[in-house]
């Protein structure tokens, strides 16, 4: 088999065996999810965090992109850094840590431990083969936009408060999107869909990193798709894909997203 062979199709096994049928430099894009430190125990559970990571670090293309969303459990008191040793191995084979990005949740579960705050954010680790080869930038609404500035003050920090007496430009209607993004967990209609799986996450995540790490055509991966948020997100915006999970429920509950059209093999197949 080659990359190719698996195009448009979800596929059940453990990712590490699957990926080693890939030929080198064949994907553009990963967004994915791993297991989280045991914390839900998902159906036919196989987690080799290395292998996998070897693997994807093979398969993706020079100036490709990995989205990693992943947070740590809390053991005995202290959380278990798992996401941050994950990141530093990716960065060990010698991928970039090209952002450390937030994906915060505007309904956190409540707090279940003593003398913390709600945990309402996730890691989104975005690694890179090199540098990123494509990037759609999102563009958001500037709070003050249009409002017209006589001077400006800025901050340097070797001396006192400086200003300038250049007259500024007003400012602009858009800005760069920040790096923490909030999303509601569960709750629109098309995560709804999802909610046989213990941990999906937002179709509109995986929708901004679709559209910003990727364009129409290329290939994209999932390689522990769950509910197959990410595959059946690819197909909506004309991106390839690839889903593979090592349980036959949640591949069966993947292809049931995605409409009869944009995957190859029929739902029960
Ligand atoms: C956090 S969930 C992913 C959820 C997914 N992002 C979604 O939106 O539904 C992690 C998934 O990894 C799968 N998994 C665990 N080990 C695996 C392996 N070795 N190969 C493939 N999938 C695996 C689990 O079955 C589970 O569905």
């Amino acid at each position: 088999m080659s990359t190719q062979q698996y195009v448009n199709d979800i596929w059940q096994g453990d990712c590490a065996e699957l990926l080693k049928q890939f030929e080198d430099g064949s994907i553009d894009l990963v967004v994915t999810s791993p297991p989280y430190d045991n914390l839900r125990n998902y159906k036919g559970f196989k987690f080799p965090f290395e292998d996998i990571a070897i693997e994807l670090t093979r398969v993706i293309k020079s100036g490709g992109v990995i989205v990693w969303v992943v947070n740590d459990a809390t053991i005995e008191g202290s959380e278990s850094g798992t996401s941050f040793r994950q990141a530093l191995y990716f960065r060990e084979l010698g991928l970039n840590i090209h952002d450390t990005m937030i994906f915060r949740k505007r309904n956190p579960v409540p707090q279940i431990y003593r003398k913390r705050y709600t945990n309402e954010f996730e890691y989104m680790f975005v690694f890179s083969k090199g540098l990123v080869k494509t990037h759609n930038p999102i563009m958001v609404d500037c709070l003050h936009a249009g409002l017209e500035l006589s001077t400006t003050t800025y901050k340097n920090y070797s001396k006192n408060d400086q200003v300038r007496s250049k007259i500024a430009n007003p400012v602009k209607d858009k800005k760069l999107k920040g790096n923490i993004w909030e999303y509601v967990v569960g709750k629109n209609k098309e995560d709804q869909e999802a909610k046989e799986h213990p941990a999906p996450f937002p179709c509109e995540l995986a929708r901004d990193h679709i559209l910003s790490w990727s364009n129409e055509g290329d290939l994209v991966l999932d390689p522990m798709c769950g509910s197959g948020t990410t595959c059946k997100v690819a197909a909506q915006l004309n991106r390839r894909f690839i889903g593979i999970d090592i349980s036959e429920q949640y591949v069966k509950l993947a292809k049931s997203r995605i409409p009869a059209g944009q995957i190859q093999t029929s739902l029960l197949a």
